[in-house]
């Protein structure tokens, strides 16, 4: 018997199991068993803890199969609304057959970089992006996450200024990368890390003036900061929008202390707050621009930073070779983003999180005004929305029944009092209405217990 004969059996079950179209019932439970087991102990046996935490009050733990449209489906073919929407990944729902012909189309062509030759559909996806980026932003580098979006605009803004301090803000998610760390703005994240190589500085999300107080302290100690970095509206910190003058604000203190503006869009991109852009609502234009999550469409991970010419002469001499990778924007990401760009601006996806945003946020203030014991508010916009509990436990028993009622919702862990709805920008209003009744019933069934 051969050293590996075991591993290669293994591998060559999970490869019919993935072949499968439909499972009988023998083979979900077995799926599901197996993946609990392989979870536990290969992978982080305390995510299992809390995804039972989040289960506990129902019979089994849930596995998932697959996804369509809105929904998402169990092993055993339970559909679940999904209003997480892979935190904001999923604009287009899942599956998007659009995205996927694209996807298998190429796939069978070249789905790697061949790294000699030109890549004609990386160039034909930097010229999409520098016809809906904003302004002046005409370049784009391709990574495969949003973490690596932020390292790579962080890397720009050192090369281009010479200075290695940013300012960002209390609450701002960057990700999780050493780079993307030394600007988050959540301790439990980031303070088993530090110290980080420049120096950054705070200051609360929204308060411009706050910006501005620690612009003027900086340069009054000669801390060169090279850019401040926001997300336009902050999803992870629970959907905060800031304040109509802002942005435009923010972006005239930038240009007046010489530091570069750079805009996270990492999760409000693609259309998901109302506009294809966060930025997009207050007309500014950054000088560096994040892209991931939505723009490989559910379907790839793909992701991009941007800038422009003068900014971006920094990447090309002295050393073209300054950033670079080997799997980013590799063709099936490009041609995941390509489709996913078409159906957002031909379907007026934006337009869509827009309207259903407002009519999902009208009907949540209806219920944040019939339960005051349960919410204290919503924020957001367009589909990007922030549900906000009066207790971490009242947003812990929500999420837990609305996972029972069937709806997919983001019941963050270190931050239970705030639950985010981000269900794909195609969801229909029949779908809204239904999670509006499940979250009511939800509601009126631990509004009771208090
Ligand atoms: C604004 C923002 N930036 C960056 C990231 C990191 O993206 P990823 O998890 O793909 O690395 C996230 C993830 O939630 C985010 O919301």
């Amino acid at each position: 018997m051969g050293k590996h004969d075991d591993a290669i059996k293994f591998a060559e079950r999970w490869l019919n199991i993935i072949k499968k179209a439909d499972l009988d019932e023998a083979t979900a439970q077995e799926i599901s068993r197996e993946a609990e087991e392989n979870i536990y102990n290969y992978f982080n046996r305390k995510w299992m803890d809390y995804r039972k935490t989040i289960t506990a009050e129902d019979d089994y733990t849930k596995t998932e199969w697959r996804g369509q449209g809105c929904c998402l489906y169990d092993v055993y073919g339970n559909e679940f609304i999904d209003c997480l929407g892979v935190f904001g990944a999923l604009n287009l729902g899942w599956c998007h057959p659009e995205v996927v012909s694209a996807v298998q189309a190429q796939a069978g062509k070249t789905s790697m970089p061949g790294k000699e030759m030109l890549e004609p559909l990386k160039g034909a996806l930097a010229n999409l992006m520098a016809q809906v980026t904003p302004g002046d932003i005409q370049y784009s580098f391709f990574v495969n996450s949003g973490t690596e979006t932020v390292e790579g605009a962080l890397k720009l803004a050192i090369l281009y200024t010479g200075k290695r301090n940013f300012i960002s803000t209390i609450a701002g998610f960057h990700g999780k990368t050493l780079g993307s760390l030394s600007v988050m703005g959540k301790k439990d994240f980031r303070a088993g890390f530090q110290p980080f190589g420049g120096q950054t500085f705070y200051v609360p999300f929204g308060d411009a003036d706050a910006l501005e107080k620690q612009l003027e302290i900086c340069e009054t100690l000669g801390l060169e900061v090279a850019a401040f970095i926001a997300e336009p509206i902050q999803g992870e910190a629970g959907c905060v929008v800031p304040p109509d003058e802002y942005w435009p604000k923010v972006r005239e203190i930038c240009n007046h202390y010489g530091v570069l503006l750079i805009a996270d869009e990492v999760q409000t991109g693609l259309g998901r707050t109302g506009k294809f852009w966060g930025v997009d609502h207050w007309q500014v234009t950054p000088d560096i621009m994040t892209s991931a999550k939505a723009l490989g469409g559910g379907v790839m991970p793909v992701g991009a930073f941007m800038s422009n010419e003068r900014i971006w002469k920094v990447l090309e001499e002295p050393n073209p070779f300054m950033h670079t990778n080997t799997t980013g924007g590799n063709p099936l990401a490009c041609a995941a983003a390509i489709a996913t760009i078409m159906v957002t601006l031909r379907d007026n996806l934006p337009e869509q999180a827009a309207e259903k945003g407002n009519y999902f946020m009208e009907n949540l203030n209806v219920l944040v005004e019939r339960y005051p014991r349960i919410y204290k508010n919503i924020t957001g916009k367009g589909l990007l929305i922030g549900q906000h509990f009066n207790t971490p436990g009242i947003g812990y028993k929500i999420a837990a029944g609305l996972y029972k009622r069937r709806v997919l919702v983001s019941g963050a862990l270190l931050n239970k009092d705030t639950m985010r709805f981000e269900p794909p920008l195609i969801i229909t209003k029949e779908q809204i209405n239904e999670v509006l009744n499940r979250l009511e019933d939800t509601i009126k069934e631990v509004d009771a217990s208090l």
